[in-house]
This record gives structure tokens, C-alpha cells and sequence, in this order.
């Protein structure tokens, strides 16, 4: 007899979202998680804590830089950084106990304690051997390190140490100009530090559309980033009063190196699953430590499943979401639906850069006929009012049926806007379908439409 019906493993988005939704369904569900607070690496040391000093810098930036732009002064602005800090964990506390809430509403079991597989059907915590008819693997990502380099968390540090470093830096140096390394560094630059990424690629933002890239490199460099590109990190040694960081240009001989007070190690994530007891049950893992699964989110055991980032596909949160309550459909007989096409990618820096379906580089390696509707948001009304002109709006829609494949923006609230062009896609619309919806004025989603409308006839206001 199993004591529950489904079982989780890992209390992130994609854990408790499955708890959930399987609870929903009239599921008997238990969900372990190691940590002493619910939500995982997201509401803990992620997207939560991170998108509180996005927010906080921001509102420092507006006070010194562009209020006064509208009448409003004030004598003197300071920073209080262990102010700062203390609202970042009231904002971690107030979301993550947000989902002990939702356990006790739902009934669900929230077990603390490491879980470790036995059988196929039985999980250990702690001593304590607990039946389930179905296991899902929610355990999530960690940061990844570069090889013979130590994160000592106290000056070379990842993004969880980041997130509470004792002051705010003079100097920094980030490795890595993927979203972390970008989010963070202009989270310190905001709040006064010098900022140097260094990136081993040519663009920043790997795999984003190539113009947004560029676009949205010019504008860090506006407000006061410096990048290294083309440069790959050699060594990082903690000096105890500094840190020296030794990099190469990819095609240069000459070893160089940089001197700041804190290096953010930012160069990916890896999937945390070791530990976890696999080898009982013969589940392997890849090179990657993800754990593969079938369509259906299945590993070799039908019962038992895999998700999030503990799996191959992009680390995000809302991926997680959507895998987490598709299993939970499927477990409780349901059909389930997962768009992998249209996970939208939104990068939290100001302005926003956000991301949905497939890019100019992609479409023109699968040799599809496309056409190109841009528009910026500098010929938007509320944009301008509102200081944020910054940016544009790119749609890519089939050269032939008109159906939209792609978009991309950078600007302001670029994170929010992308939601109606995923809606949009999701039914299968056309640019024609977005132009002819009428746009409230005056919204910055106008510039949406205008996009829309370039990929037809042209727009209006540029
Ligand atoms: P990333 O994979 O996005 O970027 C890492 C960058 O480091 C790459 O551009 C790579 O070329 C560079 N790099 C690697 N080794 C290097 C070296 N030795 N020298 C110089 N450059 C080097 O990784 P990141 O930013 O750490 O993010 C990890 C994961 O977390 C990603 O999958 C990301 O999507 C996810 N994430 C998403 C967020 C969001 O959606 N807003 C926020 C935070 C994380």
C-alpha cells in the first residue's frame, strides 16, 4: 500500500507547482525539499532576491538620475545597503512562506529533510522510508564553477553569494555575459560599482537574436558597463585585499589581467542530482548530470519523472512550471499540453530584454522565408513620457502565410509585453491578427502593434 500517490523530490517551481496541481486533482501528494524554506533555488537565492535589488537599484537610478527631469528634487539620496538587504529577505520570506500557505490549503505533506531513492516506489528521508505510487524529480540546478577556480563566496563569489555580499564592491569583475552575469552586474553598477564583464563569446546573451544583442550591448555600455569580449578566463586568485583575474583574448597570445575587489563567477548552472540515489533505481545521467526523460517527462521507470532544470532544456522557472503541472496531469489521467516553442526568455536588466520563438539566425539556417517588422519604442507616446524610449520591438513573421515565428524587444517592460505575442503564437495568429487589435493609448504595448503593422503595410508613427 503506498502512503501517497506522488511523491516530489524538490520544492522549487517546479516541485511545489507539480504539489500543486497534483493536489488539484484529488492526488494524496508529499513533497521533500532539503532546504528549511519552500521555493527552492528561485525564491530563495534566484529570481526573487535578485529581481529585489533589480528593483531597488532601478528606484536608486530613477531618484538620481531622471526625476529631476520632471520637477521633483530632494536634497540628498543614500544608500543603506543592509536595508537593502533586510527588504530582499523580507521579500524572500513573504513569497516562500506565499507556498506554505498553498501546501496547507492543498494538504499537502511538506517533509524537510534529503531524499534519497530506494526502489522504484520507496524514497528515504532521513531514516524515514516513505511508499509513493508515483516519484518526480524536481532538484533543480547549482551554479557551475570554472575549472581550478574555488567559489570562497567571500571575493570570488556565484549568484547566490552575490546576492548578500557584506557591502557594496568598488570593483567587479564578472566571467560570464549570460543573464546572472548581466542581471547582477547592472544591479552593482546602478548602485556605483565599476563593472567589467569579460565573455569568452562574441555577443552577450548566448543564443539571443543576434540584433537584440548587439542593440542591448550598446546600451550597457551607455550606462557605464565595460566588456571584455572574445576573452576567455584563465585563473582567479583571491589576493585576501583583491582578486586577480588572468584572462586570454581567444585569439591573442599574452595572458592579461584584471584587478577588482569581488569576481562573479557566471558561467553557467549544472543540474543538482547527484546524491540522490539513482543508481538504485539504474537512472543514469549525462556529461551535464541531467537526467533523461521521454516525451511523456518519464525516466526508465514509468512512475517515475524528471523535470526543470534537473533536466536538459533551458533553466527557467516557468519551464519548470509547465513540466511540473504536465506531470501532475498525467498522473492523474489527464492530457497535458507543453509548448517547448514558446518559452518566452526574459533577461530583467532596464530596459528589459525579452525573447519568443525562433531568431533571424535560426530561421535563416532552416531556410525559411521570413519578414522583419521592427519598430522603436522612441516613436511610442508613453514610452517618452515615461523616459524609456530606449530599445524596439522585432516580430518575424512567415514571408508566405504571415504567421508569426518569432519576437523579440528590447525595452521598457519587455518581460511583460512578450506575453501577447506568446498568446498570440499560441493560437497560431498571423501579424495581421496582432495589427488589427486595437492597443490602448497611450500603452507602451503600442508598440507591439506597430511592429505587427511594419511587418504589413508599415507603421504608423515611424
Ligand atoms: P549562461 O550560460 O547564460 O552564460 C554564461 C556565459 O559565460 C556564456 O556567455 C559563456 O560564453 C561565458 N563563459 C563561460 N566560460 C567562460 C570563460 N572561461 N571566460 C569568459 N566567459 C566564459 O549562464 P548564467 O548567466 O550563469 O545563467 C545560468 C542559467 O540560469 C541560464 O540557463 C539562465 O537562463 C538561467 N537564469 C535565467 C534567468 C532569467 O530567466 N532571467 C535569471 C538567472 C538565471
Amino acid at each position: 500500500m503506498s502512503e501517497f500517490d506522488v511523491l516530489i523530490i524538490g520544492a522549487g517551481p517546479g516541485g511545489y507547482v507539480c504539489a500543486i496541481r497534483a493536489a488539484q486533482l484529488g492526488l494524496k501528494v508529499a513533497c521533500v525539499e532539503r532546504r528549511e524554506a519552500l521555493g527552492g533555488t528561485c525564491l530563495n537565492v534566484g529570481c526573487i532576491p535578485s529581481k529585489a535589488l533589480l528593483h531597488a537599484s532601478e528606484a536608486y537610478h530613477e531618484i538620481t538620475n531622471t526625476v529631476s527631469k520632471m520637477g521633483i528634487f530632494s536634497k540628498s539620496v543614500t544608500i543603506d545597503w543592509p536595508k537593502m538587504q533586510e527588504y530582499k529577505e523580507t521579500m524572500i520570506t513573504q513569497n516562500t512562506q506565499g507556498i506554505n500557505y498553498l501546501f496547507k490549503k492543498n494538504k499537502i505533506s511538506y517533509i524537510q529533510g534529503w531524499a534519497k531513492l530506494e526502489t522504484a516506489n520507496t524514497v528515504i528521508v532521513d531514516n524515514t522510508r516513505i511508499n509513493a505510487k508515483h516519484i518526480v524529480i524536481a532538484t533543480g540546478s547549482e551554479p557551475n564553477s570554472l575549472p581550478g577556480i574555488e567559489i570562497d563566496g567571500e571575493r570570488i563569489v556565484d549568484s547566490t553569494s552575490a546576492l548578500s555580499l557584506p557591502s557594496i564592491p568598488k570593483r567587479l569583475t564578472v566571467i560570464g555575459a549570460g543573464v546572472i552575469g548581466l542581471e547582477l552586474g547592472s544591479v552593482f553598477s546602478r548602485l556605483g560599482t565599476t563593472v567589467t564583464v569579460i565573455e569568452y563569446l562574441d555577443d552577450i546573451l548566448i543564443g539571443m537574436d543576434k540584433e537584440i544583442s548587439k542593440a542591448f550591448l550598446k546600451i550597457l555600455k551607455k550606462q557605464g558597463l565595460h566588456f571584455i569580449m572574445k576573452s576567455a578566463v584563465k585563473s582567479v586568485v583571491n589576493k585576501k585585499k583583491s582578486v586577480l583575474v588572468e584572462y586570454k583574448e581567444r585569439e591573442g597570445i599574452d595572458l592579461k589581467s584584471l584587478e577588482s575587489d569581488i569576481v562573479l563567477i557566471a558561467t553557467g548552472r549544472k543540474a543538482f542530482t547527484s546524491n540522490l540515489g539513482l543508481e538504485n533505481v539504474n537512472i543514469e545521467r549525462n556529461k551535464m548530470g541531467q537526467i533523461s526523460v521521454n516525451e511523456y517527462l518519464q525516466t526508465k521507470h514509468s512512475n517515475i519523472f524528471a523535470i526543470g532544470d534537473a533536466i536538459e532544456g533551458p533553466m527557467l522557472a516557468h519551464k519548470a512550471e509547465d513540466e511540473g503541472i504536465a506531470v501532475a496531469e498525467q498522473i492523474a489521467g489527464q492530457t497535458s499540453h507543453l509548448n517547448y516553442n514558446l518559452i518566452p526568455s526574459v533577461v530583467y536588466t532596464s530596459p528589459e530584454v525579452a525573447s519568443v520563438g525562433k531568431t533571424e539566425q535560426q530561421l535563416d539556417k532552416q531556410n525559411v522565408a521570413f519578414k522583419v517588422g521592427k519598430f522603436p519604442f522612441l516613436g511610442n507616446g508613453r514610452a517618452k513620457v515615461n523616459f524609456a524610449s530606449e530599445g524596439f520591438v522585432k516580430i518575424l513573421a512567415d514571408k508566405i502565410t504571415d504567421r508569426i515565428l518569432g519576437a523579440h524587444i528590447v525595452g521598457p517592460g519587455a518581460g511583460d509585453l512578450i506575453h501577447e505575442i506568446c498568446v498570440a503564437m499560441e493560437f497560431g495568429a498571423s501579424s495581421e491578427d496582432l495589427a488589427r487589435t486595437c492597443h490602448a493609448h497611450p500603452t507602451v504595448s503600442e508598440a507591439v502593434r506597430e511592429a505587427a503593422l511594419a511587418c504589413l503595410d508599415g507603421p504608423i508613427h515611424s
